[in-house]
């Protein structure tokens, strides 16, 4: 079977490689010639565990291929997919340019029945503008060719992203036909030995249910995020309230952490873009507009909690430990880090930062405004207080001794509470968490 991927970012360079490893012949596509040039070079543009074999392996195998010119592989391929990426729009609608122009590639150049699936995660009705501009296209050509849309949201983890996609727990599609169905279900079949299910469902559906399932989990997060602050003032302990409460079978024990926020590529933004459905339709979804705002809040409690303790922060200066959204990977979209790295320079303290794998990208978000430091332990020096943004491993179990030696100050801001609060106090730091 041959296919095509538009877009090799994240979702759709996983996708890609993943399919290659199950013997389909995949011909991934960018209109980024840098990254194209790049891939076709052997290097692999994004931080993601195992991606770098898995491309390696597939191109040498000669199933991974790249291009900039979609036109040219269309003829070969019976399936499109459509993973480029959906940009927030300045009021936080999904920016469809890239997705329709895909559309109208694929329009202007298919010469046989061919599906064009959208892996990106779109708002509810996107399918049926894909559709129309491709209908004009082939109408500006004076042909009929027959074509479908499907829709195959996409819901692995950065981080865990081969194996989510390897052994996913469910593929959903939404198709319009059992001819695109058949074709789907094929295509999937090499990953059914990991015993998951696939659901097919009607488009809308298919596209709602990314969209209720991000916001779902965000919702969990602002939830618990919520109960932690009162925890703080009542004087409750959130670990034990999340213990109390994940055991209960319906609630589950997943997804229930307090921190300073969740950040990342895609529930800020799903979360945004499905409050403006609501309000497009008339249907307003107080509940995800809330989990929205409680997390806008909770990106700023670091912060607070510093200057709890340290009053003013006009030259304090602030170790930061995390800056990726989260651990293994060196995203910082929507990351907490970018928050308290804007307001802690605002309000005048100097900054100094380590992470183990997004310096570069801190560097190209921020320039200047803050000290990178070779590593952990240096960017404690002299430090007023050490935060903790990002649960990396390697920050999991400090030298406790060493960095109260360096610190001008002991204080520890937890902001993914992964610390034990007796070992920290026995060690003479003041140690403040999350809702604990
Ligand atoms: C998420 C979804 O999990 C995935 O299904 C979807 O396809 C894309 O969006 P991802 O953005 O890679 O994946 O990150 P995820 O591991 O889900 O974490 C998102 C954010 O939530 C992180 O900032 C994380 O720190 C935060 N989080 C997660 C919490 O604050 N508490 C938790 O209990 C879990």
């Amino acid at each position: 079977m041959n296919i095509s991927i538009v877009g090799t970012g994240y979702v759709g360079l996983v996708s890609g490689a993943c399919f290659a490893e199950m013997g389909i012949d995949v011909t991934c596509v960018d209109i980024d010639e840098k990254k194209i040039g790049r891939l076709l070079s052997g290097e692999v543009p994004i931080y993601e565990p195992g991606l770098d074999d898995l491309v390696r392996r597939n191109v040498e195998a000669g199933r991974l291929h790249f291009t900039t010119d979609l036109s040219s592989c269309l003829d070969q391929v019976e399936v499109v997919f459509s993973a480029v990426g959906t940009p927030p729009d300045e009021d936080g609608s999904a920016d469809l340019r890239y997705v329709l122009e895909v559309a109208r590639t694929f329009g202007r150049n298919i010469n046989k029945y061919t599906i064009l699936v959208t892996k990106s995660t779109v708002p509810v009705g996107t399918s049926k503008k894909v559709k129309a501009v491709i209908q004009e296209e082939l109408d500006k050509r004076g042909v009929q060719i027959p074509f479908e849309v499907a829709s195959n949201p996409e819901f692995l983890k950065e981080g865990a992203a081969i194996k989510d996609f390897m052994s996913p727990d469910r593929i959903v599609v939404g198709t319009e036909s059992e001819r695109a169905q058949r074709l789907l279900s094929r295509l999937y079949r090499p990953f059914l030995v990991n015993n998951f299910r696939i659901y097919f469902m009607d488009i809308p559906s298919a596209e709602m249910t990314k969209y209720a399932a991000n916001a779902m989990l965000a919702t969990r997060i602002s939830f618990m995020n919520d109960i932690a602050n009162l925890c703080d003032e009542v004087g409750a302990d959130i670990d034990m309230v999340r213990k109390g409460i994940g055991t209960d079978a319906r609630i589950g024990n997943k997804f229930l952490y307090a921190g300073c926020g969740y950040g990342g590529s895609c529930f800020p933004k799903d979360v945004r873009a499905l409050a403006r459905t609501g309000r497009e339709y008339g249907s307003p979804m107080r509940i995800i507009e809330a989990v929205e705002a409680v997390n806008e809040r909770q990106k700023e409690i670091v912060v607070r909690k510093l200057a709890a303790e340290l009053g003013d922060l006009r030259g304090r200066t602030v170790a930061l430990w995390g800056l990726a959204f989260k651990p293994e990977t060196d995203d910082m979209r929507e990351a907490p880090a970018l928050v308290a790295i804007d307001r802690l320079t605002c309000a005048g303290a100097v900054v100094r930062v380590y992470d183990p794998a997004a310096m570069d990208e801190c560097r190209r978000r921020v320039g200047d405004a803050v000290v990178y430091c070779s590593d952990m332990y240096e960017a404690v020096v002299d430090a007023d207080a050490l935060v903790l943004l990002t649960e990396w491993k390697q920050f999991r179990l400090p030298s406790w001794t060493v960095i109260r030696k360096v610190m001008a100050n002991p204080l520890v801001i937890d902001g993914r509470n992964i610390y034990d609060k007796a070992e920290l106090v026995a060690e003479g730091f003041t140690y403040k968490a999350i809702g604990k």
